[in-house]
């Protein structure tokens, strides 16, 4: 008799991922993990086998079949660790700095999702792209509006994504329509805590926008709300813009600096994810550090809307945790492919670099340690949830001309990571099954 059930699923290819966590970037090489013709099985999600197809038990697969992608490679799926979904229609928005663009074009897009229905189409076409990218799990900002963290949810739910999302909470200089109270905030926060955190796969993350959008009262209780339940994510933004932080000191005389904001307020710590920190300072860093909190990188972002190069560097000097975030839609690009592009870029433009296993890094593993998800995501050991992609490197005449120059591992990824985009993608499979096709017949 079988041992599997229904739920058995058995892929075989070219399998790379990265074995542990790292400390320093030098490290990652010596945990890559390649296996030329390799087996994944899982079993209601969760990865239960890996390995090299040579060791591989007959009984092993007794009526299962076997998914055969001999062609492409397979990795772990992507992480991104920064994103809102309303934000979506709005990408490229011509010519502004951070300030200006969230009043000229954010603001009005957003007001548009009050309506669920509204909401639902969105957030279906926005994860639609995420999973058409390898994206197969997203730290989410959504708007103001409980119904549009309901849509997204829902969606997600749908596929049985590991999605982390919550209602903006934002109670000043924003459109009075908006704009929550620091009281409608709180309740509406908790009321979609109990529905949503740990919920099949989903989970909450309490999200004032940033601390210009919010009085201390506010702050206050989402600190509040973090006490109550400490398992939930903070998710906000950090030290972007010039004129930004200009700001916060005036409006927040009294606290050491940006990050004393949020710190002061409880919503510091190890599922606190800020956005950006283009511009901390030493202090800040020590603080980012100490309160483990970590980062989410928007090269994209940060290049379209001027607000500078996020030094990577000192991230790993600081030892502190650091994801990839497209940031749709001030990022341009939903592609985590494109990101690691731009993020070599802005390393170059700082006279740092980038390596091809770093970038793989950030992307997988790096980026499930940034949202204290290592135990679950990331990589292919055995019991974590089975998200993985499958990546054909040649998805264009240019790229397998580029290609077929390409010799080691390392190259191959440095390629696709230059000239890759969702052409690169052929299949997304999220809890085990595959969501996600690039073609029909596959
Ligand atoms: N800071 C506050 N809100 C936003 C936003 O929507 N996008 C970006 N990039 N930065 C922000
Ligand atoms: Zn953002």
């Amino acid at each position: 008799m079988s041992m599997h059930n229904a739920d058995t699923q058995a892929v075989r290819g070219r399998f790379l991922d990265i074995q542990h966590t790292a400390s320093q970037p030098e490290d990652i090489a010596s945990h890559i993990r390649y296996i030329e013709d390799g087996l994944l099985l899982s079993n209601a999600g969760k990865i239960v086998w890996f390995g090299a197809w040579a060791d591989v038990d007959p009984k092993l697969l007794d009526g299962v079949a076997v998914a055969h992608y001999p062609d492409q490679l397979i990795t772990p799926g992507f992480i991104d660790t920064h994103i809102h979904f309303p934000q979506t229609e709005m990408m490229g928005a011509y010519g502004e700095q951070l300030l200006s663009w969230l009043n000229n074009y954010t603001f009005p897009t957003e007001i548009k999702f009050k309506d669920k229905a509204y909401a639902d189409q969105i957030a279906s076409f926005f994860v639609n792209e995420l999973l058409k990218n390898g994206t197969t799990t997203a730290l989410v900002f959504c708007t103001v509006h409980p119904e549009s963290v309901d849509a997204l949810f829902e969606v997600a739910a749908s596929k049985n994504m590991r999605l982390i999302a919550g209602k903006v909470m934002m109670d000043r200089h924003a459109p009075e329509t908006l704009c929550d109270t620091a009281q409608s905030s709180y309740t509406e926060s908790k009321q979609l805590i109990e529905k949503w955190h740990e919920k099949g796969r989903a989970l909450y993350a309490i999200t004032p926008r940033f601390a210009p959008t919010s009085t201390d009262a506010q702050l206050s209780l989402a600190g509040q709300l973090k006490q109550e339940f400490p398992s939930v994510y903070v998710h906000t933004h950090l030290s972007e813009n010039k004129d930004e932080i200009a700001w916060v000191k005036s409006l927040f005389p009294h606290h050491a600096g940006y990050l004393d904001v949020y710190h002061q307020y409880g919503l510091t710590g190890e599922r606190s994810v800020f956005a950006h920190c283009v511009h901390l300072n030493e202090d800040e860093w020590k603080c980012m550090h100490d309160t483990d909190s970590a980062i989410a990188f928007c090269p994209t972002s940060n290049l379209f809307l001027g607000s500078g190069l996020f030094p990577l560097r000192k991230a790993w000097q600081h030892g502190v945790k650091v994801g990839l975030g497209t940031d749709v839609g001030a990022g341009t690009s939903f592609s985590q492919l494109q990101t690691l592009g731009e993020a070599y870029k802005v390393q170059q433009l700082q006279g740092d670099t980038l390596s091809a296993f770093e970038a793989f890094y950030h992307a997988t593993l790096g980026g499930a340690k940034s949202l204290d998800l290592e135990d679950c995501l990331g990589n292919f050991n055995v019991g974590k949830e089975a998200d993985f992609i499958v990546i054909d490197l040649n998805a264009t005449p240019l790229q397998q001309l580029r290609q077929s120059h390409a010799s080691t591992i390392e190259d191959h990824l440095f390629a696709l990571f230059t000239l890759g985009d969702d052409r690169n993608i052929v299949a997304t499979y999220v809890n085990g099954q595959k969501v996600y096709s690039s073609s029909l017949t596959t």
